[in-house]
Order: structure tokens, then C-alpha cells, then sequence
């Protein structure tokens, strides 16, 4: 059964724990946790604090995505803050391997992940020991935005690498998945599904949960 990993991106800033009580009843997975800095995205979020705060309001995975540069910098930040998956982007200035063996000394699950314009193939040296990689299916940056086509080839190459080689890691997809088009990014071999807007942005959380649940049903 695939994951739904609900970004907070598209909820309520100021109600964030209620937000997430909604999906973790809905029966989402992983909370998805949008953090950009203003300059390896022109956008700014969240930060480790908010993190922590949420750490203290659920029991749910939190899955926190960094979009900024220097993670080598903050990492420390966001393992104290009680995050469960580390995500980095291999593109940010600082980014090094060995910050996936600082994420896994510290207990915690390591992710990396691949702009729409970055190769796919600049991962699998790396794929062994992830336990997440994140297709980025949008620029990164904002939420709402369309799904781009690029992404189902690597979606599909991370997916036949990993069966092949019995590797043990999550294949996640982020940007523009909405009940339109979830079943096509399952069939590419994604197991968890990242959704902003098609979760918080259509009224009732419950009902848009269970409508990506439907769709994606077959998975
Ligand atoms: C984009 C973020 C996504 C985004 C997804 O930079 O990483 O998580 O919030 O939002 P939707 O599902 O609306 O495309
Ligand atoms: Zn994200």
C-alpha cells in the first residue's frame, strides 16, 4: 500500500496542529514538511523550530524536506528538532554524502532529492544507502503548481534500481499530484505520494483524503 505524505505547505499556518490532527485521522502517512530559506528557493517557510513544535503536537512521521542551501549547516538543527526523514536536495551548495551518514548516526531515516531539470542518474551512486529519494515534480519553491512529465522516467529508473538490487528505500514524488493524475504516478513506481494543495487546498481534508485514496486504489 503506497504512502500519503500530506504537505502542511497548504495548510493553515496559524492552526497547523489542528491541520495535522485532520490528515492523521484522514489516515494520511507522513506529514510532509516544506522548508525553504529564501535562497535555493525563492520562497522562505518553515524552520527547526516550527519542526520542534510539531514534534510536540504528534506522533506522526515527520517528513521534512530541505530546500536550502548549506543543510550541512542546519542539519544538526532539524535532527534535535525531532524530524524522523531527513530529505536534502543534491543540487544545494554543501551537500556532501557524508551528511546522509550524519542523518543515519543520529537515527534518523536520509532522503535526497532531484530538481525537475537535475539527471536522475547523479543518485544512483548514493541509492544504497538512502531510505528515500524525492523526485521533485515541479521547480521547487511553491505549492500549486502543475506536474511535470520529466519526472515519470526517473520515477521509473529509481523504481527498476531499487527492485534490482534489493535496496531498501522509499520512492516519494512531490509537486502537482492531485486525483487526476496519482494513479499514473503509482503505476510509474512512486510508494509515496506528496499532495499540498490536493489535500488542504479543496475544503474538507477528510473528503480529499479519501478521494486521492480512491484513485490511487489500485496501488
Ligand atoms: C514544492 C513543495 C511541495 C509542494 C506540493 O516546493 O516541495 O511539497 O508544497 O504542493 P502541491 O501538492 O500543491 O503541488
Ligand atoms: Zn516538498
Amino acid at each position: 500500500m503506497w504512502k500519503l505524505a500530506p504537505s502542511i505547505l497548504s495548510a493553515d499556518f496559524a492552526n497547523l496542529s489542528r491541520d495535522i490532527q485532520k490528515i492523521r485521522t484522514a489516515g494520511a502517512d507522513y506529514v510532509h514538511v516544506d522548508v525553504m530559506d529564501g535562497h535555493f528557493v525563492p520562497n522562505l517557510t518553515i524552520g527547526a523550530p516550527v519542526v520542534k513544535a510539531l514534534r510536540k503536537a504528534t506522533d506522526m512521521v515527520l517528513d521534512v524536506h530541505l530546500m536550502i542551501d548549506r543543510p550541512d549547516q542546519y542539519l544538526d538543527d532539524f535532527i534535535r528538532a525531532g524530524s524522523d526523514i531527513i530529505t536534502m536536495h543534491v543540487e544545494s551548495p554543501g551537500f556532501s554524502e557524508e551528511l546522509i551518514d550524519r542523518i543515519h548516526a543520529a537515527g534518523k531515516r536520509a532522503g535526497v532529492s532531484v530538481k525537475p531539470g537535475t539527471p536522475a542518474e547523479v543518485l544512483l551512486p548514493m541509492l544504497h544507502k538512502l531510505d528515500l529519494v524525492l523526485v521533485m515534480s515541479v521547480e521547487p519553491g511553491f505549492g500549486g503548481q502543475s506536474y511535470m512529465p520529466v519526472a515519470d522516467g526517473k520515477i521509473r529508473l529509481y523504481r527498476n534500481t531499487i527492485e534490482q538490487n534489493g535496496y531498501n528505500c522509499e520512492v516519494e514524488v512531490d509537486g502537482g499530484v492531485s486525483e487526476k493524475n496519482i494513479a499514473y504516478v503509482l503505476s510509474c513506481g512512486a510508494n509515496v505520494i506528496v499532495a499540498g494543495s490536493a489535500v488542504y487546498g479543496k475544503g474538507d481534508v477528510t473528503d480529499a483524503v479519501k478521494t486521492l485514496r480512491d484513485a490511487g486504489k489500485d496501488y
